[in-house]
């Protein structure tokens, strides 16, 4: 057993180290109150991240853990990645903690997903509640008032002025895969365009977007035709794209990210954006804004592309919108949403727990949340930046709230992913959670609610790791 971080904490910490209680029925360690958690307790309760965190006390990964992962390889699709050997048993605030006691700081929120924190206390209680009542009735055959209530917020914190609609998903790829469809329905056209670095989803629909890896696509084609792409950032090639391969007459859609994330969490320029949108204009054919990972509070605004000014005709939901439960949308104007009943719909799309999650989480994200996330993305991105002055292998540190990328370098200043994913292998055996993105880049996208000093602990750790990786 060993403590990295802090050993003066183990005992004060030590009740977190039995894991075999149920959750939420032992008692919580006091967090240390901060600034933001004052200002967010204002208006909203707060999650505890442990004043402790990171605590890592066995070596990684720890005797429970490894029984754990034995049995998970023998029986789970060898599909998934799984880079780092967690074996997730509770979340607190910031803070994830392992079947072995183990406690780690989450700077990756479960892939920017979990926006309140993990076990936010309004969203635990809007999911018990919600469970309680009603858990299903199917949202394509019947009503019910969360559904309602959600797809109103929805549409008002959604850009544009028009009276908007909105269809509720299971996830982000099924949100892609929607808003396909009902752009080809209602264009009339089949063509499609996205963007190279795109992200987009894995169903064979979004997977035709998606030109992130060679790997999500190999060994599945034929994916959709009529689907084209064209580097990121560079609207010129949109135009040639429009003159060599696909006549705008027949392109119903573009998607893109306004902040692309698997990608390797670009910014993009505004002018990129807004010349696509005065092309779409032109061409008669929708923007569709894919605001899956950077939407609902995540970059300091609800959605990436308003700090470019831009209205999309249609937005993509999912991931953070309800703290983890699984539930997406995609919204459009009224115009555009015109499709006959039975055109598209969803046993669990929008189910009633999903709903009060996210009315929830919305609720936290708008009475505090947001503000922080711009607050304190401008505080790690300072902070990153300062060490990147100090540290030559990281550098470029760029982003928009609480979505921060920066890129791993060796030596001679050529981008390395090895290099990269071993300054994340050497933070997660000292308890921060970091996922990388892109080929080179790595991801700060932590819950929310972060603190200043959160962000402090997170990066001596983050320091340390590149100190240890980079000798
Ligand atoms: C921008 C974007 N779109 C779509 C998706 C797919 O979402 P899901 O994994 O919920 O299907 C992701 C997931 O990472 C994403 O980041």
């Amino acid at each position: 057993m060993h403590s990295v971080i802090a050993p003066s904490a183990q005992t004060s910490n030590a009740a977190l180290a039995d894991t075999d209680d149920s959750f939420g029925t032992k008692e919580q360690p006091t967090p240390a109150r901060t600034e933001t958690q004052d200002m967010t307790a204002a208006n909203v309760a707060s999650p505890k991240t442990p004043a402790s965190a990171p605590d890592i006390r066995t070596e990684l990964p720890g005797p429970k853990a490894k029984a754990w992962i034995e049995r998970d390889h023998r029986v789970t699709s060898t599909s998934y990645t799984r880079d780092f050997p967690l074996v997730a048993d509770r979340g607190f605030g910031c803070a994830v903690q392992d079947v072995d006691g183990n406690t780690f700081l989450d700077f990756a929120a479960g892939i920017a997903v979990c926006a309140t924190g993990h076990a936010h206390p309004d969203v635990v209680r809007a999911i018990q509640d919600q469970a309680a009542k009603l858990i299903h009735i199917c949202g394509s055959d019947f009503y019910y008032e969360p559904m309602i209530r959600l797809c109103e917020k929805l549409a008002e914190i959604t850009p544009g002025d028009e009276p908007k609609r909105v269809f509720l998903t299971n996830s982000g790829a099924e949100a892609v895969e929607g808003s396909m469809k009902l752009a080809r329905h209602a264009t009339g056209r089949k063509g499609l365009i996205a963007f190279h670095g795109a992200f987009h989803g894995r169903t064979m629909g979004a997977l035709s977007l998606t030109s992130s890896k060679a790997k999500q696509k190999t060994g599945f084609a034929p994916l959709i035709p009529m689907v084209w792409h064209a580097p990121y950032g560079d609207l010129d090639a949109v135009k040639e794209l429009f003159q060599r391969q696909a006549d705008p007459s027949e392109v119903a859609a573009i998607f893109v990210e306004c902040m692309q994330g698997e990608g390797g969490y670009i910014v993009p320029q505004a002018s990129f954006l807004k010349g696509l949108r005065a092309l779409c204009d032109e061409h008669g054919i929708l923007l569709v804004s894919d605001e899956i990972q950077s939407g609902c509070g995540r970059t300091g605004k609800w959605f990436a592309c308003e700090h470019f000014d831009i209205v999309p005709d249609i937005v993509c939901i999912a991931k953070g919108v309800a703290s983890g439960m699984p539930i997406g949308a995609f919204v459009a104007s009224q115009r555009i949403m015109q499709w006959p009943p039975g055109a598209h719909g969803s046993t669990y799309g929008g189910n009633p727990i999903g709903c009060a999650a996210a009315l929830a989480t919305l609720e936290a994200v708008e009475k505090g949340m947001m503000a922080n996330a711009a607050e304190q993305g401008e505080y790690l991105t300072s902070r990153l930046r300062a060490i990147c002055n100090d540290h030559d292998i990281v550098t470029d540190v760029r982003g928009l709230g609480l979505m921060i990328g920066l890129t791993v370098c060796d030596r001679n200043g050529t981008p390395s992913a090895s290099l990269r994913d071993a300054i994340a292998l050497e933070a997660f055996n000292r308890g921060l959670i970091l996922l990388g993105c892109g080929e080179t880049a790595m991801r700060f996208a932590p819950p929310l609610c972060i603190t200043r000093e959160e962000i402090d602990r997170g990066l001596d750790v983050f320091k340390q790791a590149i100190e240890a990786a980079g000798h």
